[in-house]
């Protein structure tokens, strides 16, 4: 989603500025709709008519993404760390994260320009089951694993269900490899359940989201999705 005077602005219609007086002046349609007010949020879903013209909608396009760890999960950041952006320069679409990773997590990210189903994605109804691969201070045990796949209690509210297994023991005897996968998307979720269970996280990396994994890649690279995991990936949100 982004402010309908960017959304104006960017398809090379007008200025910013410019695009912000056609919408108070009302000249700006959003699916058939005047809207005057100028925080308002569209999506490459909505079509958006400026003066009678329908602005030009990019081709949708859905990338996967090695997120290293050090990488900032924004298209900029003040601070001028590197941002997931910083790895796309060659591309041309105005796409944006779905979701977010922590700075010092690295693993699977998707990239598109598709609000629609961005939304959808990132909306815990449709249960995109997303598997972590976590590094835990000290030695997990079978009551802790049940305890995170019964769910556990942060920011006063209780985890759904999850899997949570044991992958090995950690090399140092002082940690443990733990998987686990949840389908809801709060706030540093995984590493919040490990603290409730007392294990804090000491590494974090997502390895799966929905049927995508990393397969092939190295930190810092990307691919398209191919057609059929796009539909595979509209699927998953269509059937709820
Ligand atoms: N949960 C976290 O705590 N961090 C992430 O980066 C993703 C999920």
């Amino acid at each position: 989603m982004e402010r309908l005077q960017k959304a104006i602005a960017q398809a090379g219609i007008a200025s910013r500025r410019r695009a912000e007086m056609y919408i108070t002046n009302g000249e700006v349609k959003v699916n058939g709709v005047v809207v005057k007010e100028l925080g308002t949020k569209v999506s490459a879903s909505d079509t958006v008519v400026v003066k009678g013209i329908e602005i030009q909608k990019e081709e949708p396009v859905y990338y996967l993404f090695y997120k290293p760890r050090g990488v900032i999960t924004t298209v900029s950041d003040d601070k001028g760390r590197k941002t997931v952006l910083d790895f796309f320069e060659d591309v041309e679409y105005r796409i944006y994260p779905v979701g977010r990773l922590d700075y010092d997590t690295s693993g699977i990210l998707l990239l598109t320009n598709d609000g629609d189903l961005d939304n959808k994605l990132t909306h815990p109804k449709y249960e995109v089951d997303k598997t972590y691969v976590a590094k835990v201070k000290g030695t997990i045990t079978i009551p802790d694993l049940k305890q995170l796949r019964d769910g556990v209690m942060i920011d006063g509210k209780k985890t759904a269900k999850a899997s949570a297994s044991l992958v090995k023991p950690g090399d140092d005897g002082k940690s443990s490899i733990v998987s686990l996968t949840i389908h809801e998307g709060r706030n540093h979720q995984v590493k919040k359940m490990f603290d409730v269970v007392g294990h804090p996280v000491q590494k974090l990396s997502r390895t799966d989201y929905g049927f995508l994994n990393l397969n092939g890649l190295t930190p810092g690279e990307y691919r398209r999705l191919k057609p059929h995991e796009v539909e595979q990936l509209k699927k998953l949100t269509n059937d709820k």
